[in-house]
């Protein structure tokens, strides 16, 4: 029974692979709302561009740039090699790497290697491993926790909010009652910080508060403006299950374009921040869209601590080009430090940037 779940955990993930390359799965009614953010030019930069530096720390730990690649597969066959080649880079970066859901690798011992390989071929660079909110919910023993936390030897764990995608898998576990409590009762025994995650649908500040008070270390708020897990199900589905059937025809698309855009829930979580000291220490990630260098400069200038990027990492590493895009955008964040003045990533996050009339 445990090794069926595992073999549809296994197809699912490798079916979420196929289509975010291949189909069309980005939001359409909305964006991220960054390109509606523009930094104040620094005519007088007064910093040598040479000498700028990208180099921050997070969680603890100095990364080589504000950039993380987020959490995206394991758990079958062909996950090996797209994580290994993810580690690699993360590793020749210095750059935190986010593996899939390990969902898997608690169904069955099958696929295991397609994580541990991420920790064999980075082992310096942070790797953080992953689990959902209805297993979350669902209760998860002491053994599995240790399972998720050893396979990778993870500096942190990611758990992934997902109720929309959920409640368009027709399989999808909706039932997420209780989630918080448990939640808190993981982050106060652990052992390394806990990171909470939307997958497409943003975080907003009064999510972010709850999720703070539960013990967790930062957030990642994978805003709309970048794959929409709605659609990606709906190709999954699309024969088999029509949800042209199940909502009405004018809510559908409202319903498949969900979510607070990731400019929206940076600034609202700046605001949190801001309002209530005590929240002072919540690190954030900006994910969902992100699409170049500036993003992440913006970002930054928004209030997160580094920025994150699936589906263009994905794409790039297709390509054959996962190097050659990093590099570019950690051209296009050096452009805009020059531009506003700011030598350090620290001092970017001062840089003034205004929304655009
Ligand atoms: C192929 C693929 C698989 C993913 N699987 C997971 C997952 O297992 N767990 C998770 O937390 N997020 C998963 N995500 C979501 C991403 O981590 C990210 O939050 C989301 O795609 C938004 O970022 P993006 O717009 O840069 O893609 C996946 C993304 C992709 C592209």
């Amino acid at each position: 029974m445990q090794e069926a779940s595992a073999a549809i955990t296994a197809e699912r993930k490798h079916s979420h692979v196929d289509i975010c390359l291949n189909r069309e799965v980005c939001f359409d009614l909305q964006n991220t709302g960054l390109g509606a953010w523009r930094f104040q030019h620094n005519a007088i930069p007064e910093i040598d561009a040479s000498a700028i530096n990208l180099s921050t720390e997070f969680l603890g730990k100095k990364i080589g740039l504000p950039l993380m690649i987020s959490s995206m597969t394991g758990g079958y066959g062909d996950a090996l090699a797209l994580n290994r080649t993810l580690a690699e880079a993360a590793e020749r970066f210095g750059i935190p790497l986010g593996v899939g859901s390990m969902r898997q690798a608690l169904e069955g011992s099958s696929h295991r290697e397609s994580f541990s390989v991420v920790r064999k071929s980075a082992p310096t660079a942070p790797i953080y491993a992953n689990i959902g909110a209805p297993e979350v919910a669902a209760g998860l023993s002491r053994d599995q926790l240790s399972t998720l936390i050893d396979l990778i030897e993870a500096d942190a764990l990611i758990v992934h909010l997902n109720p929309a995608q959920e409640l368009f898998q027709p399989e999808g576990d909706t039932n997420f009652s209780g989630f918080l409590d448990k939640l808190s009762d993981i982050t106060a025994t652990i052992g390394v910080p806990v990171i909470a995650k939307e997958v497409g649908c943003g975080i907003s500040p009064s999510a972010a508060r709850k999720l703070a008070d539960a013990g967790v270390r930062a957030i990642d708020v994978a805003g709309a403006g970048g794959i929409s897990w709605q659609k990606v199900e709906e190709h999954r589905y699309i024969e088999r299950f029509s949800n042209e059937e199940r909502f009405s025809p004018s809510a559908l698309d409202e319903l498949l374009n969900w979510g607070i855009p990731t400019s929206e829930c940076l600034t609202g979580i700046a605001a949190l921040k801001q309002q209530n000291p005590e929240y002072g220490a919540l690190s954030v990630i900006s994910s969902g869209g992100i699409g170049n260098g500036l993003d992440v400069a913006k970002s930054i200038a928004l209030g997160a601590n580094i920025a994150a990027s699936a589906r263009r990492m994905l794409i790039a590493l297709h390509a054959g080009t996962l190097d050659e895009t990093i590099r570019a955008w950690a051209n296009d964040l050096k452009a805009a430090m020059f531009l506003t003045g700011s030598a350090s990533i620290e001092e970017l996050k001062q840089a003034p940037i205004n929304h655009k009339p």
